[in-house]
């Protein structure tokens, strides 16, 4: 496709559009709208938190994907080789490529964490896998174990370091297994088998979930309107979730998009990959919740939503344990189609770089990661003293793991993301962006307005609240 592109790229495209699509989708969906989404959305206001995201997603989410999807596309090159090319077009420095740079640094450190957070789910894959062979198909969870029993399961796994470095490392090679074989003979394959698997799933549990009888309350719970909770700290969380769930940030829509051939529209594919992200995250409020209050639970916040909370529900289900090992392969599903693109983004940029094959070039990222990775796990238990940026006040007290995502979240990302708004605005060629970005007339200078003004200013605030509370 990319005729004339003049730069080497690793060559691997998608198959078709749907690949690239339900690949973007599946980086997107991940544990940021299952975890974190309906865990905010509940306890900051419901409906206006939520209409306030939706708001964020479409003035900031969607503008920059495009922006993002549209460098790599350009570039047919990994993120920085995207960067420096678009810009060395423009007349611009090559140093631009540094702004991909910082993008590739993070998807590092995020992979580092995010795998022992998809190990925490092969965990509950095994328990309740386990539980399903010893009561049969239709018995509920964790039969003859008190309530205190079953919360007490996490502590105890987060706690417990050579548990979760063994779940870490198998996570870790799960994601390598798909990503050593290539794009569009691996990262694709995941892609096309496991996101349908995944709305499916998310379908069906949602279903089962609503004849328990509290789907309503739950519908109330999470868009309840409640304006006078959100607060500028709440709206800026609902902007930095935004961001995460869409995978900006990162240079990984810019990977990914550096695999998609002239013919897609991109502006298009943004809106339709955002879309399905942020209807993933609503529906995740209205698979979860109904459970959780048929059990007569306060649907609390945090992990404890997902990993403490949802288990005890499942304990008084019909079904209980067959629903509860379905639930979490649908979140593994989701979390191995984000981590493959985290694990992604720096391999690529190896390969383009220094010319090693992709199998080598995974290898060296994933081992990376798992340094990264023993040290997060072993900072929820054993290493949990262990500050390592204590004399920084941001990150004082935290450990590995906290200092991974505090970084990342408050620091790179939205770094990356003002840099690549004002490189996109501001800085490249104009004629070359607007042929790129398949908009016409008035969505067009929508769009560029945007990314010249409402972005940036709403980066530097995530900036500033990010680094100063
Ligand atoms: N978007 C993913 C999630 O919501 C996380 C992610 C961020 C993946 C950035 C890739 C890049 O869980």
């Amino acid at each position: 496709a990319a005729i004339g592109s003049g730069t080497q790229g690793s060559g691997d495209h998608w198959s078709s559009r749907t690949a690239f699509v339900l690949a973007s989708i599946g980086s997107a969906v991940g544990l940021g709208n299952l975890v974190r989404f309906p865990a905010e959305a509940g306890a900051n206001g419901g409906a206006a938190f939520v209409l306030f995201y939706i708001f964020c997603v479409v003035l900031i989410g969607i503008p920059l994907l495009l922006s993002e999807t549209l460098i790599g596309r350009h570039g047919q090159a990994a993120a920085p080789a995207s960067y420096r090319k678009m810009a060395v077009e423009s007349g611009a420095s090559p140093k631009w490529e540094w702004v991909a740079g910082i993008g590739v640094f993070s998807s590092t450190l995020v992979l580092g964490f995010y795998c022992v957070l998809g190990g925490w789910v092969l965990y509950y894959i095994g328990i309740f896998a386990g539980d399903l062979v010893a009561t049969g198909i239709s018995g509920t969870a964790f039969q003859g174990m008190s309530v205190e029993a079953v919360e007490a399961l996490f502590p105890a796994l987060i706690g417990n370091g050579p548990l979760t470095v063994a779940l870490d490392v198998a996570f870790l090679l799960i994601t390598l297994a798909f990503v050593a074989r290539g794009v569009s003979g691996g990262i694709e394959k995941a892609a096309v088998w496991l996101m349908p698997a995944f709305f499916v799933l998310m379908l069906g549990i949602t279903i089962y979930g609503a004849t328990g009888g509290h789907f309503i309350d739950a519908a109330n719970y999470l868009f309840k309107f409640e304006p006078e909770k959100l607060t500028g700290p709440v709206m800026l969380a609902a902007v930095g979730q935004a961001f995460f769930s869409l995978s900006l940030g990162m240079a990984c829509m810019v990977t990914y998009g550096a695999y998609v051939g002239r013919d897609v529209n991109l502006a298009k594919s943004s809106g339709i990959i955002a879309g399905s992200d942020t209807l993933v995250a609503m529906v995740a409020g209205l698979c979860i919740f109904p459970i959780v209050l048929a059990a007569g639970l306060a649907p609390e916040g945090g992990l404890g939503l997902m990993f403490q909370t949802l288990p005890h529900a499942f304990q008084d289900m019909p079904f209980g344990s067959l629903i509860g090992l379905l639930f979490f392969i649908m979140v593994a599903f989701a979390a191995l189609t984000s981590s493959i693109s985290l694990l992604e983004v720096p391999t690529a940029w190896l390969i383009d770089k220094f010319g090693l094959r992709r199998i080598a070039a995974s290898v060296i990222v994933a081992t990376a990661g798992l340094v990264l990775g023993v040290l997060s796990a072993l900072s929820t238990g054993m290493l949990s003293w262990f500050h390592p940026l204590d004399f920084v006040p941001l990150f004082a007290d935290k450990g590995v793991m906290d200092v991974l995502d505090i970084f990342t979240s408050r620091l790179t990302m939205p770094i990356t993301a003002l840099l690549t708004c004002i490189f996109i605005g501001w800085v490249a060629d104009r004629r070359l962006v607007d042929s790129e970005s398949g908009l016409g007339g008035g969505a067009h200078r929508v769009w560029r307005f945007l990314v010249r003004w409402v972005c940036p200013v709403a980066l530097l605030a995530i900036l500033w609240v990010g680094l100063t509370s």
